[in-house]
């Protein structure tokens, strides 16, 4: 790793640009340490700051009767001695190699040389450390309001009566939950002042100007209550330091027997039948549905929801076609699901349903085009995420009775319209009033997780993601951490 690689982990310098890296890292010295050796004394005048390569360092202070007691512990991207950089300052505590240590070092002479050379760089430390001073009174805003509940404060924004409910069942008082009913944007970010973790769900926006303020404000850790996790900007959480957690996986069964009950429902005309008996109408002209026994499914992605899926549908008796990057060589011998490509999949299906993440690859992989290749009269149904689907498409697509019908549970501009009571206003997004002008589709509104058994276990795994946090885990050493694609494909270590 380069002294700028090093760099750019620092709280302190990972602000800086390029150019004004190159500078800094040329003032750097590389130093190493045996395990024991002192770095610097407490109680000495000191003008070095350290920032640590390699290896663990001990920050000892002494206390009763000069024993030194150990009150940190530095790993690699952390620093230590800012405060010498600027003055010629007593050292307040001791820093020990744990092992062997690589450290670089800056000394104040070059520092203050490099600053007056380069107002840039001034700057960029005028806006670090007053971004740091708020952060501190915000602390100290919090002490002298007397506010004594120690336990880690969690900002859960866009709840529901029935987050709160799981949340609070599953708390155990551990921590200070405080329910917000608005979603994170950037107008409701400042609501999470004096919090340490946001829980967030599909629909808030955690873009990056949004992350930079939660930065500010002092957030370390965005747990996502929810499976997907494309609303938040992983590159910009990263840079910034903050960690995001998701739940992988919550009774995956939920969302599979949601989207079988679209399946159902379409096929027989349960939404229609309901309605006519209502009204007295016991006609059955236009109820005729097919049996799924002996037909096709294709599930694309098949993963914890789409293997559900696929156990209940070859419960039916129906032929399942999966497509997924990696086959599960198990299912096929349990089931018999084989797997095929996506073309052989829309060209054989009599029922579609979409169980894959949306990632840039999978964004309206239902189009105009992969409908062509659909049977005639298909069922698409759609758990997923609304963007795997072009609904323009799908319009044109039911319009000309090339899709039978459609069960969607996401719709690509859900976060306007979805969890919310709109009931006396009118619909303003015409795609979505045209969709809903169809007898042969029913749009649920994300409802495919809403079972006892699948909030309890999100509230459950969101509250245990948050205690590996308190434990002092961080981005990769987190169970359920969502890092970016960046960080994965090249394994970078953090
Ligand atoms: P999972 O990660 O277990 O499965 C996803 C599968 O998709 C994996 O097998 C993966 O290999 C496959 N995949 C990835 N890229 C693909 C591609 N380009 N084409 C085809 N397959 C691809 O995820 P899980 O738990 O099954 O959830 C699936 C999706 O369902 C989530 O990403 C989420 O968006 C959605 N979901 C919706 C819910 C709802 O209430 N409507 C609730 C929970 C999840």
């Amino acid at each position: 790793m380069t002294t700028k690689d090093i760099l750019k982990k620092t709280d302190i310098f990972a602000s800086l640009d390029e150019d004004d890296l190159s500078l800094i890292e040329e003032r750097f010295i590389e130093k190493k340490y045996k395990s024991g050796d002192y770095i610097c004394n407490e109680g000495e005048t000191g003008d070095q700051m350290y920032v640590i390569v390699s290896g663990e360092v001990e920050v000892l202070k002494k206390g009763e009767k000069d024993v030194e007691i150990e009150i940190a512990v530095l790993k690699a991207g952390e620093v230590a001695g800012v405060m010498s950089i600027f003055e010629q300052d007593v050292r307040s505590a001791s820093l020990k190699a744990k092992g062997p240590v690589g450290l670089l070092i800056l000394d104040r002479v070059t520092f203050s040389r490099l600053l007056s050379d380069n107002p840039p760089i001034s700057q960029m430390f005028l806006r670090h450390l007053s971004k740091k001073l708020r952060a501190e009174n915000f602390v100290v805003a919090k002490l002298m309001s007397g506010d004594v509940d120690n336990r880690m404060k969690v900002a859960v924004f866009d709840t529901k009566p029935y987050t709160r409910v799981s949340f609070l069942e599953n708390n155990n008082n551990e921590f200070a939950l405080r329910f917000f009913e608005p979603r994170l944007t950037l107008d409701t970010v400042s609501l999470v002042t004096g919090f340490g973790v946001v829980c967030v769900f599909v629909n808030d926006t955690v873009d990056e100007r949004v992350i930079k303020q939660l930065r500010e404000r002092g957030v370390g850790l965005i747990a996502l209550r929810c499976a997907g996790y494309n609303n938040v900007d992983l590159e910009a959480a990263y840079k910034n330091g903050i960690s995001v957690t998701r739940v992988p996986a919550y009774s995956p069964h939920a969302v599979a027997e949601h989207a079988s009950t679209l399946l159902l429902s379409l096929n027989r005309k349960v939404h229609k039948a309901y309605n006519r008996v209502r009204e007295g109408n016991f006609s059955l002209s236009g109820l005729v549905g097919f049996d799924l026994y002996g037909k096709t499914a294709g599930i694309v992605g098949v993963g914890r929801i789409g293997k559900c899926l696929a156990h209940i549908l070859s419960g039916f008796g129906m032929n399942v076609l999966g497509y997924d990057r990696t086959p599960d060589k198990e299912l096929t011998e349990k089931i018999g699901i084989r797997y095929v490509d996506m073309d052989e999949l829309f060209s054989q299906s009599d029922v579609i349903s979409l169980h894959a993440p949306l990632l840039p690859a999978t964004r309206h992989m239902i189009n105009a085009e992969s409908i062509g290749k659909m049977k005639s009269g298909v069922i698409l149904i759609n758990t997923g995420r609304g963007a795997l689907i072009d609904t323009v498409a799908l319009t044109e697509g039911l319009k000309s009775g090339k899709i039978g019908a459609a069960g969607l549970d996401v719709y690509e501009e859900e976060e306007e319209v979805f969890f919310e009571d709109l009931s006396d206003r009118v619909i303003t997004d015409d795609v979505l009033a045209r969709l809903l002008s169809f007898s042969n589709v029913i749009v649920t509104s994300h409802q495919a997780f809403l079972t006892r058994e699948a909030l309890s276990g999100i509230a459950r795994i969101t509250l245990d993601n948050i205690i590996e946090y308190r434990q002092g885990k961080q981005l990769k050493e987190l169970t359920n951490t969502v890092l970016p694609p960046s960080v994965v494909q090249q394994g970078k270590k953090i």
